[in-house]
Protein backbone atom coordinates (compact mmCIF):
# COMPACT_ATOMS: atom_id res chain seq x y z
CA UNK A 1 0.00 0.00 0.00
CA UNK A 2 1.13 3.51 -1.28
CA UNK A 3 1.79 6.20 2.11
CA UNK A 4 -0.64 8.01 0.39
CA UNK A 5 -3.49 5.74 1.26
CA UNK A 6 -2.52 4.89 4.85
CA UNK A 7 -3.13 8.75 5.56
CA UNK A 8 -6.39 9.81 6.44
CA UNK A 9 -8.32 10.35 3.29
CA UNK A 10 -9.15 13.95 1.94
CA UNK A 11 -13.06 15.18 2.49
CA UNK A 12 -14.73 17.11 0.37
CA UNK A 13 -18.02 18.22 1.13
CA UNK A 14 -21.22 18.87 -1.39
CA UNK A 15 -24.80 18.84 -1.15
CA UNK A 16 -27.14 15.86 -2.81
CA UNK A 17 -29.26 17.08 -6.26
CA UNK A 18 -27.45 19.43 -8.57
CA UNK A 19 -23.84 20.28 -6.76
CA UNK A 20 -23.48 16.51 -6.36
CA UNK A 21 -24.77 15.15 -10.19
CA UNK A 22 -22.45 17.95 -11.68
CA UNK A 23 -19.40 17.68 -9.57
CA UNK A 24 -19.30 14.02 -10.85
CA UNK A 25 -18.00 15.10 -14.51
CA UNK A 26 -15.24 16.96 -12.89
CA UNK A 27 -14.11 13.97 -10.70
CA UNK A 28 -14.43 11.66 -13.66
CA UNK A 29 -12.40 13.90 -15.41
CA UNK A 30 -9.76 13.75 -12.23
CA UNK A 31 -9.67 9.59 -12.77
CA UNK A 32 -12.28 9.80 -9.84
CA UNK A 33 -15.31 7.39 -9.69
CA UNK A 34 -18.49 7.41 -7.26
CA UNK A 35 -20.27 4.01 -7.07
CA UNK A 36 -22.93 5.29 -4.63
CA UNK A 37 -25.84 7.59 -4.99
CA UNK A 38 -26.54 9.82 -2.45
CA UNK A 39 -30.41 9.78 -3.68
CA UNK A 40 -30.69 6.15 -3.06
CA UNK A 41 -27.98 5.57 -0.06
CA UNK A 42 -28.82 6.72 3.02
CA UNK A 43 -25.03 6.81 4.05
CA UNK A 44 -23.57 10.63 4.67
CA UNK A 45 -19.83 9.22 3.87
CA UNK A 46 -19.46 7.93 0.19
CA UNK A 47 -16.04 6.40 -0.65
CA UNK A 48 -14.23 7.21 -4.07
CA UNK A 49 -12.02 4.68 -6.31
CA UNK A 50 -9.48 6.89 -5.00
CA UNK A 51 -8.58 5.95 -1.41
CA UNK A 52 -7.14 9.27 -0.68
CA UNK A 53 -11.02 11.02 -1.17
CA UNK A 54 -13.90 10.32 0.33
CA UNK A 55 -17.35 12.96 0.21
CA UNK A 56 -19.20 13.77 2.78
CA UNK A 57 -23.29 15.01 1.63
CA UNK A 58 -24.54 17.74 3.71
CA UNK A 59 -27.19 20.61 3.33
CA UNK A 60 -26.19 22.77 0.32
CA UNK A 61 -26.10 26.08 3.10
CA UNK A 62 -24.06 24.02 5.35
CA UNK A 63 -21.30 23.16 3.31
CA UNK A 64 -19.10 26.37 3.90
CA UNK A 65 -19.43 25.61 7.72
CA UNK A 66 -17.87 22.26 7.62
CA UNK A 67 -15.22 23.18 5.65
CA UNK A 68 -14.43 26.65 7.87
CA UNK A 69 -14.28 24.43 10.85
CA UNK A 70 -11.95 21.96 8.78
CA UNK A 71 -14.23 19.17 9.42
CA UNK A 72 -13.72 18.73 5.46
CA UNK A 73 -10.69 19.77 3.97
CA UNK A 74 -13.01 21.03 0.72
CA UNK A 75 -15.88 21.33 -0.32
CA UNK A 76 -18.38 22.72 -3.55
CA UNK A 77 -20.99 25.24 -2.53
CA UNK A 78 -22.78 28.21 -4.76
CA UNK A 79 -21.97 31.89 -4.31
CA UNK A 80 -25.30 32.47 -3.29
CA UNK A 81 -24.65 30.01 -0.35
CA UNK A 82 -20.97 31.81 0.17
CA UNK A 83 -22.47 35.47 0.42
CA UNK A 84 -25.16 34.73 2.83
CA UNK A 85 -22.47 32.45 5.26
CA UNK A 86 -20.06 35.43 4.74
CA UNK A 87 -22.34 37.62 6.68
CA UNK A 88 -21.67 35.38 9.54
CA UNK A 89 -18.26 35.02 9.69
CA UNK A 90 -16.10 33.41 6.36
CA UNK A 91 -12.99 33.44 8.03
CA UNK A 92 -10.75 30.18 7.03
CA UNK A 93 -12.06 30.01 3.51
CA UNK A 94 -9.67 29.92 0.46
CA UNK A 95 -11.90 30.21 -3.16
CA UNK A 96 -9.72 29.31 -5.63
CA UNK A 97 -11.74 27.98 -8.60
CA UNK A 98 -15.31 29.24 -10.21
CA UNK A 99 -16.50 25.53 -11.52
CA UNK A 100 -19.07 26.78 -13.26
CA UNK A 101 -21.68 24.57 -12.09
CA UNK A 102 -24.95 24.75 -11.38
CA UNK A 103 -25.47 28.17 -13.25
CA UNK A 104 -28.34 30.44 -13.05
CA UNK A 105 -29.29 33.98 -11.02
CA UNK A 106 -30.67 35.64 -8.23
CA UNK A 107 -33.69 37.62 -9.23
CA UNK A 108 -36.59 40.01 -8.02
CA UNK A 109 -39.67 38.37 -8.83
CA UNK A 110 -43.79 39.25 -8.41
CA UNK A 111 -46.84 38.33 -9.83
CA UNK A 112 -47.56 39.35 -13.48
CA UNK A 113 -49.80 42.53 -13.42
CA UNK A 114 -47.95 43.78 -10.13
CA UNK A 115 -46.49 46.94 -11.47
CA UNK A 116 -42.99 46.71 -9.39
CA UNK A 117 -41.07 49.64 -11.51
CA UNK A 118 -44.28 51.83 -10.47
CA UNK A 119 -44.48 50.77 -7.04
CA UNK A 120 -40.36 51.62 -6.64
CA UNK A 121 -41.69 55.02 -8.15
CA UNK A 122 -43.95 55.27 -5.84
CA UNK A 123 -41.42 54.79 -3.02
CA UNK A 124 -43.81 52.47 -2.02
CA UNK A 125 -42.72 50.20 1.15
CA UNK A 126 -42.43 46.47 -0.49
CA UNK A 127 -42.80 43.24 2.15
CA UNK A 128 -40.04 41.05 0.43
CA UNK A 129 -39.35 37.11 0.86
CA UNK A 130 -36.71 35.09 0.76
CA UNK A 131 -34.18 33.02 1.51
CA UNK A 132 -31.15 35.41 0.46
CA UNK A 133 -31.60 37.88 3.27
CA UNK A 134 -28.21 39.67 3.29
CA UNK A 135 -28.12 39.70 -0.87
CA UNK A 136 -31.99 40.92 -1.03
CA UNK A 137 -31.00 43.56 1.53
CA UNK A 138 -27.73 44.92 0.03
CA UNK A 139 -29.01 45.03 -3.38
CA UNK A 140 -32.36 47.02 -2.32
CA UNK A 141 -30.07 49.42 -0.52
CA UNK A 142 -28.58 50.22 -3.16
CA UNK A 143 -31.30 50.84 -5.28
CA UNK A 144 -32.50 52.79 -2.44
CA UNK A 145 -36.09 50.61 -2.00
CA UNK A 146 -37.36 50.32 1.07
CA UNK A 147 -38.12 47.01 1.93
CA UNK A 148 -39.41 44.56 4.69
CA UNK A 149 -37.89 41.32 4.54
CA UNK A 150 -39.18 38.14 5.13
CA UNK A 151 -37.33 35.27 6.07
CA UNK A 152 -38.24 31.75 4.19
CA UNK A 153 -36.33 28.91 3.61
CA UNK A 154 -37.77 27.68 0.56
CA UNK A 155 -41.15 27.66 -1.91
CA UNK A 156 -40.54 31.23 -2.38
CA UNK A 157 -42.57 31.55 -5.41
CA UNK A 158 -45.53 30.65 -3.09
CA UNK A 159 -45.25 34.03 -1.31
CA UNK A 160 -46.83 36.40 -3.30
CA UNK A 161 -49.35 34.21 -4.45
CA UNK A 162 -50.88 33.97 -0.54
CA UNK A 163 -50.50 37.51 0.07
CA UNK A 164 -47.28 37.07 2.30
CA UNK A 165 -45.06 39.06 0.70
CA UNK A 166 -45.23 41.50 -2.83
CA UNK A 167 -42.01 40.10 -4.16
CA UNK A 168 -39.49 37.40 -3.52
CA UNK A 169 -35.66 37.44 -4.28
CA UNK A 170 -35.30 33.36 -5.67
CA UNK A 171 -33.11 31.79 -8.05
CA UNK A 172 -33.71 31.31 -11.63
CA UNK A 173 -32.72 29.24 -14.06
CA UNK A 174 -34.79 27.88 -16.90
CA UNK A 175 -37.98 30.01 -15.41
CA UNK A 176 -40.27 27.18 -15.44
CA UNK A 177 -40.84 27.56 -11.63
CA UNK A 178 -41.85 31.50 -11.92
CA UNK A 179 -43.96 30.66 -15.03
CA UNK A 180 -45.84 27.99 -13.46
CA UNK A 181 -46.66 29.89 -10.56
CA UNK A 182 -47.51 33.33 -12.40
CA UNK A 183 -44.65 35.30 -11.60
CA UNK A 184 -42.28 37.18 -13.79
CA UNK A 185 -38.74 38.20 -13.04
CA UNK A 186 -38.56 42.31 -12.93
CA UNK A 187 -34.76 42.56 -11.83
CA UNK A 188 -31.52 40.57 -12.05
CA UNK A 189 -29.45 40.96 -8.99
CA UNK A 190 -26.22 38.70 -9.82
CA UNK A 191 -25.09 35.90 -11.82
CA UNK A 192 -24.57 32.79 -9.71
CA UNK A 193 -22.69 29.51 -9.94
CA UNK A 194 -20.54 27.34 -7.76
CA UNK A 195 -17.24 27.19 -6.47
CA UNK A 196 -14.45 25.47 -4.82
CA UNK A 197 -14.08 26.06 -1.55
CA UNK A 198 -10.97 24.80 0.49
CA UNK A 199 -9.77 24.98 4.48
CA UNK A 200 -6.95 27.28 4.50
CA UNK A 201 -5.18 24.84 7.37
CA UNK A 202 -5.78 21.77 4.87
CA UNK A 203 -4.10 23.96 2.30
CA UNK A 204 -0.97 24.25 4.31
CA UNK A 205 -0.97 20.62 5.79
CA UNK A 206 -2.06 19.02 3.41
CA UNK A 207 -1.30 20.64 -0.09
CA UNK A 208 0.57 17.63 -1.53
CA UNK A 209 -2.81 15.44 -1.56
CA UNK A 210 -4.70 18.76 -2.03
CA UNK A 211 -3.07 20.96 -4.61
CA UNK A 212 -3.49 18.52 -7.46
CA UNK A 213 -7.28 17.89 -6.88
CA UNK A 214 -7.81 21.57 -6.88
CA UNK A 215 -5.77 21.74 -10.26
CA UNK A 216 -7.47 18.55 -12.02
CA UNK A 217 -11.12 20.48 -10.86
CA UNK A 218 -9.61 23.73 -12.26
CA UNK A 219 -8.64 22.18 -15.76
CA UNK A 220 -11.82 19.80 -16.30
CA UNK A 221 -13.86 23.07 -15.04
CA UNK A 222 -12.20 25.07 -17.60
CA UNK A 223 -12.91 22.46 -20.65
CA UNK A 224 -16.65 22.65 -20.02
CA UNK A 225 -16.63 26.07 -20.45
P1 LIG B 1 -31.61 22.93 0.70
O1 LIG B 1 -31.82 21.50 0.35
O2 LIG B 1 -30.74 23.13 1.89
O3 LIG B 1 -32.84 23.77 0.69
P2 LIG B 1 -30.85 24.14 -1.80
O4 LIG B 1 -32.23 24.25 -2.29
O5 LIG B 1 -30.07 25.42 -1.74
O6 LIG B 1 -30.66 23.48 -0.42
P3 LIG B 1 -30.00 22.96 -4.22
O7 LIG B 1 -31.31 23.25 -4.82
O8 LIG B 1 -29.34 21.65 -4.51
O9 LIG B 1 -30.04 23.08 -2.68
O10 LIG B 1 -29.06 24.14 -4.67
C1 LIG B 1 -27.66 24.10 -4.50
C2 LIG B 1 -27.05 25.26 -5.24
O11 LIG B 1 -27.32 25.13 -6.64
C3 LIG B 1 -27.61 26.62 -4.83
O12 LIG B 1 -26.92 27.15 -3.74
C4 LIG B 1 -27.43 27.42 -6.12
O13 LIG B 1 -26.12 27.96 -6.17
C5 LIG B 1 -27.61 26.37 -7.23
N1 LIG B 1 -28.99 26.30 -7.75
C6 LIG B 1 -30.13 26.35 -7.05
N2 LIG B 1 -31.21 26.26 -7.85
C7 LIG B 1 -30.73 26.15 -9.10
C8 LIG B 1 -31.33 26.00 -10.38
N3 LIG B 1 -32.65 25.97 -10.52
N4 LIG B 1 -30.54 25.88 -11.46
C9 LIG B 1 -29.19 25.90 -11.34
N5 LIG B 1 -28.56 26.05 -10.15
C10 LIG B 1 -29.30 26.17 -9.04
C1 LIG C 1 -34.64 26.24 -7.34
C2 LIG C 1 -35.01 27.68 -7.00
C3 LIG C 1 -36.25 27.91 -7.85
C4 LIG C 1 -36.00 26.99 -9.04
C5 LIG C 1 -35.66 27.81 -10.25
O1 LIG C 1 -35.46 25.35 -6.66
O2 LIG C 1 -35.23 27.85 -5.61
O3 LIG C 1 -37.43 27.55 -7.18
O4 LIG C 1 -34.88 26.15 -8.73
O5 LIG C 1 -35.33 26.98 -11.33
P1 LIG C 1 -36.09 27.14 -12.71
O6 LIG C 1 -36.01 28.60 -13.09
O7 LIG C 1 -35.33 26.26 -13.66
O8 LIG C 1 -37.51 26.68 -12.54
P2 LIG C 1 -35.06 23.80 -6.51
O9 LIG C 1 -35.30 23.08 -7.80
O10 LIG C 1 -33.68 23.74 -6.01
O11 LIG C 1 -36.07 23.28 -5.45
P3 LIG C 1 -36.02 23.50 -3.86
O12 LIG C 1 -37.23 24.33 -3.57
O13 LIG C 1 -36.10 22.12 -3.33
O14 LIG C 1 -34.75 24.20 -3.50
MG1 LIG D 1 -32.93 24.29 -4.21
Amino acid sequence: MSPAALEKPLTLALSKGRIFDETLPLLAAAGIQVSENPESSRKLILPTSDPGLQLIIVRASDVPTYVQYGAADFGIAGKDVLFEHAAGNAGGLYQPIDLNIARCRLCVAVREGFDYQAAVAQGSRLRVATKYVRAAREHFARKGVYVDLIKLYGSMELAPLVGLADAIVDLVSTGNTLKANHLVAVEDIVDISSRLIVNQASLKTRAKQLQPLIDAFGRASAAED
